[in-house]
C-alpha cells in the first residue's frame, strides 16, 4: 500500500493545548523552522508523540530528514551506520523508519519479529535502483572468487548475494577487514573510487552513482570559497573525486555532524544533502552555514503526515522474502561484527 497521495488528509487543529505540549520542540528547532509554518507541525507531532505511546514505536530518522521530523519527532537519529545499529538495540514494538526505503528494509533485517513501517513505500535511492541480485551474480561470474562488498544503499536482494554490507563510515575498515587483495565493491562508483584512495586493496567498482551528490562539482566548491574566505568544506564521499579533492574534511554524514560540532568552524559548507545544513544549524548557533541546497526527492517523500498516517494504520510495511532475508542479514551482521 502506498500512502503517497494525501491530499484529501485532514488538517488537524491549532489549539493552545497543542501549542503547550509541544513548547520545548519549537524551542529545539526556532532557528530553523519558521515560527509561520509552527501551527501545521505543532499538531501532527502532538499526535505522532501520543501514537508512539500507544503502539510501543519508536522514530529512526536519517540526518537528511526535514528539520520538523529530525527535531520534533525522531527517537534515534543518524547515519546509515548509527541506525542499522541502532535498530538492534530496540525493545519498541513497532519502528517507524522516517528515511529511504533500503534503510527501512536493513532495519527489518535485523528485526525480522517487529513491525517495521516506512512512511512512503515510493522513498527509493538511485544508488539502490542501479544494480539488481542479477548484476551481482553476474560480477560473480566475471570475476570468481572475488568478494563482494555492498554499500547499505543497496536492496534486500543484493545484499542476499553479496559477503558483507559498509556503509560510507566504515567502508574502508570493512574492505580491509576481508583481507584480500581484490573486492567487487557496489553500487556506488564514487564511494568506491574514494575507498580505493585509501587502501592498497584492489577495488572493482560498479557504475551507480547518488543523483543529489553528483550534482556537485569541484568548480563549483572552489566559488563558494572565492565568495566566502574562511570557509570549510566537509564533503560526503558519494560526491565525485574533484570534489573530494578540494574538500577540508571528507566523512559519513554523522562523521560531518561531528565535525561541525567538535571543531566549531567559523564558516562551513556541507557538500550533501540540504536538510543535513538545517538539522545541525539547529544546534550550532555560532556556525554560518553556507548552502548550496540539493535535496534528495525520495528522503523528501517522508513527512510527518506520513509518519502519522502509518502509525495509525501500521501500514506501509516493509516484509521482505524469508530466504532473502536471512541472507542478506548475514552480510549486515557481519558489517555490524566489523565496525
Ligand atoms: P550516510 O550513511 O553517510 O548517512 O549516507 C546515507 C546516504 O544515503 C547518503 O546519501
Ligand atoms: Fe540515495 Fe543519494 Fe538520496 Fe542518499 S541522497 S538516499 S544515496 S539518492
Amino acid at each position: 500500500m502506498n500512502t503517497g497521495d494525501l491530499s484529501h488528509a485532514e488538517v488537524l487543529p491549532y489549539t493552545p493545548a497543542v501549542a503547550a505540549r509541544t513548547a520545548d520542540v519549537f524551542e529545539r528547532m526556532k532557528r530553523v523552522v519558521p515560527a509561520i509554518e509552527w501551527p501545521i507541525h505543532a499538531p501532527e507531532i502532538d499526535a505522532i508523540r501520543s501514537l508512539k505511546e500507544k503502539r510501543n514505536a519508536i522514530v529512526l530518522a536519517h540526518n537528511y530528514q526535514t528539520p520538523e521530523i529530525f527535531h520534533g519527532v525522531a527517537d534515534i537519529v543518524g547515519d546509515s551506520l548509527a541506525l542499522a545499529r541502532r535498530a538492534t538495540e530496540t525493545d519498541a514494538d513497532v519502528i517507524v523508519l522516517a528515511g529511504v526505503h533500503f534503510m527501512a528494509e536493513t532495519a527489518k533485517l535485523v528485526n525480522p519479529e517487529k513491525i517495521v513501517l516506512i512512511p512512503d513505500d515510493d522513498a527509493g535511492c538511485s544508488l539502490a535502483s542501479s544494480i539488481t541480485g542479477a548484476d551481482v551474480r553476474l560480477l560473480r561470474e566475471t570475476y570468481p572468487g572475488v568478494p563482494v562488498v555492498t554499500y547499505v544503499n543497496t536492496s534486500a536482494e543484493v545484499k542476499a548475494e553479496a559477503d558483507i554490507c559498509c556503509t560510507s563510515g566504515n567502508a574502508v575498515k570493512v574492505v580491509e577487514s576481508l583481507g584480500v587483495p581484490r573486492v567487487i565493491f557496489i553500487p556506488d562508483a564514487y564511494l568506491a573510487n574514494y575507498v580505493a584512495r585509501q587502501t592498497d586493496v584492489e577495488i572493482i567498482a560498479w557504475h551507480g552513482r547518488c543523483e543529489v551528490h553528483e550534482r556537485f562539482t569541484g568548480a563549483e566548491i572552489e566559488a563558494y570559497r572565492k565568495d566566502f574566505p574562511g570557509l570549510a568544506v566537509i564533503a560526503h564521499p558519494e560526491c565525485p573525486p574533484d570534489v573530494l579533492d578540494v574538500a577540508d574534511y571528507v566523512g559519513s554524514t554523522a562523521a560531518m555532524a561531528d565535525f561541525v560540532r567538535d571543531r566549531k568552524p567559523q564558516r562551513v559548507l556541507m557538500v550533501t544533502e540540504c536538510s543535513m545544513s538545517d538539522n545541525v544549524a539547529a544546534q550550532a548557533p555560532d556556525v554560518e552555514f553556507v548552502r548550496p541546497c540539493n535535496l534528495c526527492p525520495h528522503m523528501k517523500r517522508i513527512t510527518l503526515t506520513k509518519i502519522r498516517r502509518a502509525l495509525e494504520t501500521l501500514e506501509p510495511r516493509v516484509e521482505l522474502d524469508p530466504a532473502t532475508a536471512e541472507r542478506a542479514r548475514v552480510a549486515v551482521e557481519r558489517m555490524l561484527a566489523v565496525a
